[in-house]
């Protein structure tokens, strides 16, 4: 059945993958994204998915931009909350803008987006909440005290408002990816990569379509019954 579903970070990376499968599926499909213009335009000239910009950290900006989303695309049915960024370094030399920059964007977006769709999704009794953590959430990653618990924390907010939201007719997921190509796994410096790629069991980075793919099953009718869970896709680096 055809949806409306919006995307976080859904220009570059896992995101635009998520967001072009959920099109081929036939859903409506808005992208968000906030700070590469470029990749926006190039994206939505591309693949012909409208995109908005503005902060998901900021719960006013959500607000004021999901009203004209639902005006122009329709009530959000289906909700990937993706959008994520980096500011990797030890802890004893971190500063609190980058503990307090990765925390809002990784985190504090799931609660914005989520509390200003929830209440629609109750009203219309169906909803899909797909939560992008990752692998570094669930084994902890040197370099990203940060990172990681932003991403943990996203696996205790999908399982407690998917326990809120299970008899409305919501499920709420996480998904786990591993280290996956893309924009944000290459800014990693090569040495440091070479020796997380002989950390993976396939012998390889993951591709965003094999993320996408996994969205593409929970956003469907067919993942009715699953909610609350966390799905991993980490090319068997860490089994959980
Ligand atoms: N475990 C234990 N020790 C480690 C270590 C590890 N994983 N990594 C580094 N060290 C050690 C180093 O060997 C080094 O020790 P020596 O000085 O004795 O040789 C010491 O710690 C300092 O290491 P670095 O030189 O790397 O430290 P740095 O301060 O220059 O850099 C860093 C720190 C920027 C965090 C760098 O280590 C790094 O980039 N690490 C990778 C972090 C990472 O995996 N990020 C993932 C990004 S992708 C992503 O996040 C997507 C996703 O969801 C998977």
């Amino acid at each position: 059945m055809a949806r409306t579903a919006l995307v976080t970070g859904g220009t570059r990376g896992i995101g635009r993958a998520i967001a072009i499968a959920l099109k081929d599926d036939g859903h409506k499909v808005a992208a968000v994204y906030h700070g590469n213009e470029e990749a926006a335009h190039a994206f939505e000239r591309e693949v012909s998915i409208p995109t908005f910009k503005f902060d998901v950290a900021d719960f006013a900006a959500c607000e004021s931009a999901l009203k004209r989303i639902e005006q122009e695309i329709g009530p959000v049915d289906v909700l990937v909350n993706n959008a994520g960024i980096t500011r990797d370094v030890q802890l004893h030399k971190m500063t609190p803008a980058q503990w307090n920059e990765v925390i809002a964007t990784d985190l504090t977006s799931c609660f914005n987006m989520c509390r200003l769709v929830i209440n629609g999704m109750r009203e219309r009794n169906f909803g899909r909440i797909i939560n992008i953590s990752s692998i570094n959430g669930q084994k902890g990653q040197f370099g990203q005290t940060n990172y990681s618990a932003a991403k943990a924390g996203i696996l205790g907010f999908t399982k407690a408002l998917a326990q809120e939201s299970a008899a409305k007719g919501i499920t709420v997921n996480a998904v786990a990816p591993g280290y996956i190509a893309t924009d944000m796994v290459a800014a990693v410096s090569k040495d440091i990569l070479a020796r997380i790629v002989a950390q993976i069991p396939v012998g390889r980075l993951g591709h965003a379509e094999e993320i996408a793919q996994v969205v593409q099953f929970l956003a469907s009718d067919k993942a009715a019954f699953i909610t609350g869970s966390t799905i991993t896709a980490n090319g068997g680096q860490y089994v959980v």
